[in-house]
């Protein structure tokens, strides 16, 4: 085998594999769609105002505009996505980007992911299936840090809770944390 065709091969085995990724975590989950830019100036002012004190947490933070828009608000952001492409590929434009360094993306999955005991708001854009399953998840990390959140759900209404407050598509929930929780 002559070495163009070694060369060739590899070049084809990355793409498929990059192209597996998308596949995967879009099939198995959620598809990579971002969040419209433009709407966030809104979500961020009279949806959800952010603060200093603030850490938001995006699961499924795909390419990162949400975490770029909460750091802009003078918040902390991290955020969770299980396609290792995009969690390096983000970062290193967060790191070129925000002169602050106040956000950053993990890889990891949604449901297994403690958040840190300074989080204040969750943010989510998911398919219809994990939608329930990630707002379940935020109502469990709130009862194990005792803390009540704020949950922002961009284009899903959640059955059986009230929206305490919508701007369009966008729709805030308050996670009060049940009494007698485990603080861990
Ligand atoms: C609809 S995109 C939303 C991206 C971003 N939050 C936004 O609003 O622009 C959903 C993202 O969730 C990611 N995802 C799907 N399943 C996941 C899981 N179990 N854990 C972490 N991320 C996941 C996908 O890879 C995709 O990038």
């Amino acid at each position: 085998m002559n070495a163009f065709l070694i060369v060739f091969l590899i070049f084809i085995a990355i793409i498929l594999i990059l192209v597996g990724l998308f596949l995967i975590t879009g099939l198995g989950g959620s598809p990579y769609v971002p969040t419209e830019r433009k709407d966030l100036e809104e979500v961020f002012t009279k949806l959800c105002p952010l603060k200093k004190t603030d850490l938001l947490i995006d699961l499924g933070a795909g390419d990162g505009i949400i975490l770029e828009a909460a750091a802009r608000h003078g918040a902390r952001a991290i955020g969770i996505e299980i396609n290792p492409v995009l969690v390096f590929l983000t970062n290193r434009r967060l790191f070129r980007t925000l002169k602050n360094r106040r956000a950053t993306m993990k890889c990891h999955d949604i449901y297994q992911y403690k958040f840190p005991q300074e989080t204040t708001v969750v943010y989510a854009y998911l398919s219809d299936f994990m939608m329930p399953k990630a707002f379940a998840h935020a109502q469990d990390e709130a009862d194990r840090l005792g803390k009540p959140l704020k949950f922002i759900a961009n284009a899903f209404y959640l059955k059986n809770h009230d929206a305490v407050k919508q701007v369009g598509q966008y729709y805030l929930y308050e996670l009060k944390p049940k009494t007698g929780s485990k603080t861990s």
